[in-house]
């Protein structure tokens, strides 16, 4: 692979030149005054969707050389190896395949590569498990259990898609090392009437494995033997027989633990949905590939979108980015993007090692609308230093109250108006305290109908894909995460100091916060 540092192409000193003004001088308002075709040139239509771009403080020129950037660092080869499930993730030695396998399993052919053919099989296995489940009549709770990549997609795909729901059963996720998290769950339901499903892609992450211990230890209470309630879904097969768990499900050890639910890792989803909900599930998340992999980039969406991230966090100097989903089956949304972004693009070393010498993945948070609008939008609109914002929403509503829909989206509207307009204190009012700055940025995704299940598979994907074009734009690897390994580590000689009452080699902070901790709480191992 060739090694590549944005800072030395061309575009990249372009942008640096463009970012003085752009930062200084840029008004949205005085934008739209010049180009009264703003709206229609800087807006996308991709599947399932209107993205406006237009509110962002950039121009021709910028995304110009934006685009420029991604074809100096490669992004269209970068693009093709993600999608044929090539090698993209270097310091793993490994592909990335949660594209290249929704494109191989809805395509309905028979994978060329073996490996592809057996991950498509494997997802083929689940969908069928999901339909044993769901016809089971003994099962009147299914409680997922896994943390990171192994629950956050599921949880969101679950609450997003609820009126798609074809089950009576109840579906519950558990991913919190705090027990409490396990004990509400376990506290609505029945040992003889729960399925639990494990999931772990290691099959080794302490949280997973501590919270199935006591969802066994619970089945047992009750004279149940856990291998027949509970399903384990993992790319170590060989770990989890070992633990004699006879029902396993395989997922691809090459498919990032961030894209799981594209894989048996969707198995709540596929009951809550059923098998013919989910593959609408895949087929959007397809589609939003197939943009990205053939339309040209200046229209391409989620180029677009991880352009922009580049622009705002390496050159205009905007750390964060809100998303605001205005669609209440999407508060998990921003949770969910967390891990997809900040654990892709939290990086400060480009693929060969060196350390970069730019801002790069920025720090996401949000909340969904209109809560959010009575909370923090005061510091969007007024606050020291401009975020740009995200609205997410949907055309279409699928609840039956009038007076609801049209308003939320009025609001959503409104709000990236006047975080633009901005307005000055009129007479009579207190001028400074009621003046709105305005000229802040934000993007606006439009979903054409109802947040089906193909639509939101299509915002992951988008979402996916635009989180890779950053990554490859600053030079980076999106697909591992060695910053969440130390905390691991360390947590495990905590725990045994816990037990062993050894401070030795302690700084005095971790001493004296280990000493107050174990005198009030009871040592458990
Ligand atoms: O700690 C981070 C992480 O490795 C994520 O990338 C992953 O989604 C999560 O932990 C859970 O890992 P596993 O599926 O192996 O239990």
């Amino acid at each position: 692979m060739v090694e590549l540092n944005p800072q030395t192409t061309p575009a990249w000193q372009a942008l640096e030149r463009l970012a003085g003004h752009y930062a200084r001088d840029f008004d949205l308002r005085q934008a739209f005054a010049a180009e009264p075709k703003r709206f229609q040139q800087h807006s996308v239509r991709a599947p399932h969707m209107l993205v406006d771009l237009s509110k962002n403080l950039w121009d021709e020129p910028v995304v110009e050389q934006l685009l420029a950037l991604a074809i100096q660092m490669g992004l269209p080869e970068r693009r093709s190896q993600l999608l044929n499930g090539e090698i993209v993730n270097h310091t793993e030695h490994q592909a990335a395949v949660h594209a290249a396998l929704r494109l191989a399993f809805t395509s309905g052919t028979v994978p060329a590569l073996p490996a592809m053919a057996k991950n498509c099989a494997d997802l083929s296995a689940m969908l069928a498990m999901a339909e044993t489940v769901r016809a089971d009549a003994t099962v009147h709770d299914v409680v997922h259990i896994g943390i990171g990549g192994s629950s956050l997609g599921p949880e969101l795909a679950l609450q997003a898609l609820r009126p798609y729901w074809r089950t009576q059963q109840r579906i519950h996720v558990v991913s919190n090392l705090d027990g409490h998290d396990l004990a509400e769950t376990l506290a609505q339901c029945h040992p003889a009437h729960t399925l639990f499903i494990a999931a772990s892609k290691s099959c080794s992450t302490f949280e997973t494995l501590q919270n199935l211990r006591s969802a066994t230890g619970w089945l047992q209470q009750s004279g149940i033997n856990p291998s027949d309630r509970v399903v384990a879904i993992t790319a170590n097969p060989d770990v989890a027989q070992v633990t004699g768990l006879k029902h396993i499900l395989r997922m691809p050890a090459d498919l990032g633990g961030r894209y799981s639910v594209w894989s048996a890792v969707g198995l709540p989803v596929a009951v809550a949905i059923g098998a013919v909900g989910f593959r609408e599930l895949l087929a959007g998340s397809a589609a939003m590939d197939s943009h990205f992999a053939q339309t040209p980039l200046a229209h391409n969406a989620p180029v677009l979108l991880g352009l922009l991230d580049v622009w705002y966090s390496s050159f205009m100097r905007m750390p964060m980015r809100c998303v605001a989903p205005y669609h209440h089956r999407l508060r998990r949304f921003p949770a969910y993007l967390q891990q997809l972004d900040m654990e892709s693009n939290g990086k400060t070393v480009r693929q060969n090692g060196d350390v970069v010498g730019y801002s790069t993945g920025m720090a996401l948070w949000g909340e969904a609308g209109t809560n959010g609008q009575h909370a923090f939008f005061q510091w969007l609109h007024q606050g020291p230093q401009r975020t740009p914002v995200e609205f997410v929403a949907a055309s279409q509503a699928e609840h039956a109250l009038p007076g609801h829909h049209t308003p939320l989206l009025a609001n959503a509207v409104a709000q990236a108006q006047a975080l633009m307009l901005g307005s000055k204190a009129g007479h009579g009012q207190l001028p400074g305290h009621q003046d709105f700055p305005g000229n802040r940025p934000s993007t606006f995704l439009l979903l054409d109908g109802a947040l089906s299940p193909s639509a939101l598979g299509a915002l992951l994907a988008l979402y996916e894909h635009r989180t890779f074009v950053s990554g490859v734009a600053w030079g980076i690897n999106s697909f591992d995460q060695w910053g969440v390994e130390l905390g691991k580590e360390l947590a495990k000689d905590i725990l045994q100091r816990f037990a062993d009452g050894n401070r030795q080699g302690l700084d005095e902070s971790t001493a004296g916060l280990l000493n107050a901790a174990c005198a009030t709480v009871e040592t458990q191992l």
